[in-house]
């Protein structure tokens, strides 16, 4: 029999969202009856904007004529879609990315799974707590999480997110590697200033660390003082990569679009001292194991960035945020302890009397049809919390914190 990777033995069972949605299945089976709502996963329900259909409709025509027929495209994206990211969510951001240093993928979870590739052996990571479990899962594959340990992974350098910080972590004092950063962030919906940014980042030129930015909320944030990119803080060239996503802004969780930024400036080392470009790598990373995203979704994320898709990414996202808001307000109301939903479609909530995420998971579904997502699912620090996301109809939106508000009336009531 094949020697598999052993890894795959530590890691726990199943991931997160798996586990949630095999605990609905269930529920289902055992109450075929029961209207559930779920606002768990951040899976948009919204149709694909209409810019991208039709440009995908036209694709899709060309590819059925051999006059305009392609096969493989290139690895790192189609420069009709490289082009405008680099100009419209860059340069005229005054950020100076260029398209070469854009690499168009099948989505964000794929590529911050895959920068392990470039990775030399041993190094630390630091991950925050709570934090998406598709960062920790990932390099515990790759051999970079140690041993379990109530929760926490031996090798792994944990970066605390609690209410007395606002949800975000201070440099750490063990020197990481690399350090995973989310802002807006998941699951907290806690966002970032220009200036704690900058922190980090001369931190990273400091201490040599690589900076990975999760920003594929970025589309999400109203308050101009938050961040948007990572390239926002000076020097951040020469230490982050940024990692987005089409899937939250434009419908496209199905579709599977993404991109990774891998400035030129970004430098790494091999065994034996010398440098080397860390674009490069990715380059033939990607050129070996990747054959670029679909053509046809390619040419409907590229419809995008026209005025139109723009205006409807924009309206997509405000609908999402009114739904984050209801849910703000209608878990405020219902007596829980909130954050986010601000630049973010996350929220973020615990209750002083019901101290166990899944329990507290179990109740909601069992009693309101309900389905969130439990915070211990995101770390150790997430215990006792549970997420909602905006990412639901209006209509369900109302009919599910209605719900809400019923089932903790009695305890609001008593505790008033
Ligand atoms: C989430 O719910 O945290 C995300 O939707 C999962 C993902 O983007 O893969």
């Amino acid at each position: 029999m094949i020697k598999v990777n052993d890894n795959f033995r530590i890691l726990p069972e199943s991931y997160l969202f798996s586990e949630v949605a095999a605990r609905l299945r269930h529920f289902k089976e055992a109450h075929p009856e029961a209207n559930v709502i779920r606002m768990d996963i951040g899976d948009v329900t919204r149709p694909l904007v209409p810019a991208a259909v039709e440009a995908m409709t036209e694709a899709v025509k060309e590819m059925s004529v051999s006059e305009t027929f392609r096969g493989y495209g290139p690895e790192q994206g189609y420069p009709f879609l490289r082009e405008p990211i680099a100009r419209i969510d860059y340069q005229e951001r005054g950020i100076d990315i260029s398209a070469d240093e854009i690499f168009i993928s099948d989505g964000a979870k794929s590529d911050l799974g895959n920068l392990g590739d470039i990775f030399g052996p041993g190094l630390k990571v630091a991950v925050a707590d709570p934090s998406y479990p598709a960062y920790v899962d990932a390099n515990v594959i790759d051999g970079r999480g140690g041993t379990l340990e109530e929760g926490r992974w031996s090798d792994l350098i944990y970066l605390d997110c609690l209410p007395e910080n606002d949800f975000k972590p201070s440099l750490p004092k063990e020197r990481p590697d690399v350090i995973i950063l989310c802002y807006p962030n998941n699951p907290t919906g806690a966002s970032i200033t220009k200036a704690e940014l900058q922190e980090w980042i001369d931190y990273a030129r400091r201490e040599g660390s690589l900076i990975i930015y999760d920003s594929a909320y970025e589309a999400y944030v109203t308050d101009p003082s938050t961040v948007r990119s990572v390239y926002e803080a000076e020097g951040a060239k020469e230490v982050a990569i940024e990692v987005r996503s089409f899937s939250k802004t434009a419908g496209f969780t199905g579709m599977r679009c993404g991109y990774t930024v891998v400035p030129e400036a970004l430098k790494g080392r091999f065994a034996d001292g010398s440098e080397v470009s860390l674009r490069k790598l990715w380059n033939r990373r990607q050129c070996t194991k990747f054959n670029g995203a679909s053509y046809i979704v390619q040419r409907g994320a590229a419809a995008l960035y026209t005025e139109e898709g723009r205006r409807q990414v924009r309206e997509s996202v405000a609908y999402y945020m009114e739904n984050a808001h209801a849910i703000r307000k209608a878990l405020r109301e219902a007596g829980f302890e909130v954050t986010g939903g601000v630049d973010s479609p996350y929220v973020w909530a615990r209750r002083a009397d019901e101290p166990d995420s899944w329990a507290l998971f179990g109740r909601l579904l069992s009693e309101a049809a309900l389905s969130c997502t439990p915070g211990s699912g995101f770390g150790t620090l997430g215990q006792g919390y549970i997420r909602f996301t905006g990412f639901n109809s209006a209509e369900n939106t109302a009919e599910a914190m209605s719900r809400l508000r019923k089932l903790f009336s009695a305890t609001v009531e008593t505790a008033e």
